[in-house]
């Protein structure tokens, strides 16, 4: 009888494990409210607009073949749309939440359910509002392990540590955005840069909340570096540790080690880190690569990797020991930055497109635009302006009326063309001395066409126009590989044969080198609209962007699935 009852225990518990197995992609639900929170930093408190009264917002945790539906609830007195930066949303266009692009924004007081599903999908990605400048609060890390008994291909230490690094405004966000709006000067710069929404030690009013991780003697563990700064490239380093990277934008590399990182906007790095070092306390910091001739926020962000055993002091001053601080490169220094970033490679053979159908040539980089009266409070840029940016000189402009991919959609005219051009209007010297008379771009919302299936090749060609610079640039709805890069002019017929079109890194943002060029390659196999832009958001604002309409392929599985029903309408 006893044995009888452990039998059909044990078989019962046999049979759960089976079907846990079967069933093992699993459904999230949760509810995202938007919602202005009091948050105190750098003295002062701010009604900061948040997830969940969050700061960060939540941590999403998933697995490859999980599907998602959160439910953002507006709370807050600014329209809002989140995006999944980096998910693929293969036919789901729908889901991936740029406002006016893909969706309306969700109104205050309305809520709207993103439905989507991890396919094919494995790293480090994160989510943030894709509305104005409301992700400078408004960002969380999305993390997605394996599915259940699918390995890595490296020792995968037990530990995870996120680590976001923010940039942080001691005013309202909105607020320096509108001035810059209103005055066409640059954006103020940021007050400090933060790790974890925190910006540490070396910032008044900031040492009580310094973020810090208690780490034991001889453990490895994954630091999950995100930056999801508005506006600026960040190195980011550990006092005396060495990282090894493992992976890149959710896609695995050949792993080396590294004492210091280069981190665009947009973009994330896993990194394996040993505490192999004297039991202490030792500063992980990052501070700005500013590769433009522009001013920016020169403060240093920390935050504490500590030992467990950490000898404290004896005696008169008792306490913790000061940490040590890491060595980190000069703000302009590119060479570190390019070294770092030249050495990423794919795993293992990469399935990079070996043909190209799609042959473009993007220039991508800042402009003026000229006022009649110069002397206009609304004119304050260099010599009266108003700053702009463009891609191929078109400076593009959000539609207001209705998103490009509902308009498209439901084949609605008059909210953008199909006539963004393939090469630049006009060639000239781009990393030389540019005259003036190219300084100004042409307004517009244009989109450009491709074919379900086409095999893409970008050149995102830096220009001098104002100050050269490394623009992150993000593609929605895809990861592409990066083939090539290089300093001053793309060469079409020496440059190509140099290409890496075996183990390139796969991302979905990518800094063009300050003057220089950058090629990446993809197929065209996710129909919808896609957004291209540069994620550094002033440039952003001022128009450093394009749509890529991928039509549809044959029949349904090769076509953008039906708008779900909550969509917002504008
Ligand atoms: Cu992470 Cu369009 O952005």
């Amino acid at each position: 009888m006893e044995s009888l009852r452990r039998f059909s225990f044990v078989s019962f518990i046999a049979l759960l494990a089976y079907f846990a197995f079967l069933a093992s992609a699993e459904h999230h639900v949760q509810q995202f409210v938007i919602i202005p929170t009091p948050v105190k930093r750098l003295c002062r408190t701010h009604q900061s607009i948040t997830v969940n009264g969050q700061f960060p917002g939540p941590t999403l945790i998933v697995r490859n073949g999980d599907s998602l539906a959160i439910t953002v609830i507006n709370r807050a007195r600014y329209n809002i749309s989140i995006h999944w930066h980096g998910i693929r949303q293969l036919r789901n266009p729908w889901a991936d939440g740029p406002e006016y692009i893909t969706q309306c924004p969700i109104r205050p007081g309305q809520s709207y359910t993103y439905r989507f599903k991890i396919e094919d999908q494995e790293g480090t990605l994160w989510w943030h509002a894709h509305s104005r400048w409301l992700r400078a609060t408004v960002y969380g890390a999305l993390i997605i392990y394996p599915r259940l008994g699918s390995p890595y291909p490296f020792s995968m230490p037990k530990r995870d540590i996120p680590i976001l690094l923010g940039e942080w405004w001691d005013r309202n966000p909105m607020d320096v955005l509108r001035q810059a709006q209103f005055t066409g000067a640059a954006a103020n710069v940021s007050d400090a840069y933060t790790i974890n929404g925190q910006p540490g030690d070396l910032y008044r009013c900031s040492r009580a909340g310094t973020i810090r991780f208690p780490i034991f003697p001889g453990e490895t563990v994954q630091l999950r570096v995100i930056n999801a700064a508005m506006n600026q490239e960040l190195f980011f380093s550990v006092a005396n540790h060495q990282f090894t990277v493992v992976e890149t934008d959710s896609a695995y590399t050949k792993p080396f080690t590294t004492s210091v990182i280069m981190i665009g906007p947009g973009q994330t790095t896993n990194l394996l880190l040993t505490a192999n070092q004297r039991p202490g306390r030792y500063y992980m910091a990052a501070r700005a690569y500013n590769s433009a001739n522009a001013p920016f926020d020169n403060t240093t962000t920390t935050a504490i990797l500590q030992y467990v055993n950490a000898p404290t002091r004896r005696g008169r001053g008792r306490g913790q020991i000061a940490p040590v601080f890491p060595v980190l490169p000069g703000f302009n220094d590119t060479a570190t930055a390019t070294a770092f970033t030249n050495r990423l490679r794919y795993w293992k053979r990469a399935p990079v497109p070996q043909q190209v159908d799609e042959n473009l040539f993007f220039t991508v980089g800042l402009g003026l635009i000229n006022c009649s009266n110069p002397n206009s409070p609304r004119c304050q840029g260099p010599n009266g302006t108003r700053f702009a940016a463009s891609m191929n000189n078109m400076s593009f402009v959000l539609p207001r009326r209705n998103s490009v991919m509902q308009a498209y959609y439901q084949g609605m005219p008059g909210i953008f063309t199909t006539d963004f051009p393939p090469v630049p209007p006009v060639q000239f010297d781009y990393t030389g001395n540019v005259s003036r008379g190219l300084w100004q771009p042409i307004k517009g919302t244009k989109a450009y066409k491709l074919k379900y299936k086409a095999n893409v090749q970008i050149v995102l060609q830096d220009t001098s126009i104002v100050t050269p610079e490394n623009h992150p640039m993000h593609l929605h709805g895809y990861q592409f590989y990066v083939v090539g890069s290089g300093f001053g002019n793309f060469n079409p017929r020496t440059d190509p044969a140099r290409f890496n079109l075996f183990d390139p890194p796969e991302r979905n943002t990518i800094g063009t080198p300050p003057g220089g060029w950058v090629a990446i390659r993809f197929v065209a196999d996710n129909p919808g609209a896609w957004f291209m832009h540069c994620h550094i958001d002033s440039h952003l604002g001022w128009g450093l962007a394009m749509v890529f309409l991928v039509e549809n392929g044959r029949g349904q599985l090769q076509s953008v699935q039906a708008p779900p029903l909550d969509l917002p309408r504008c």
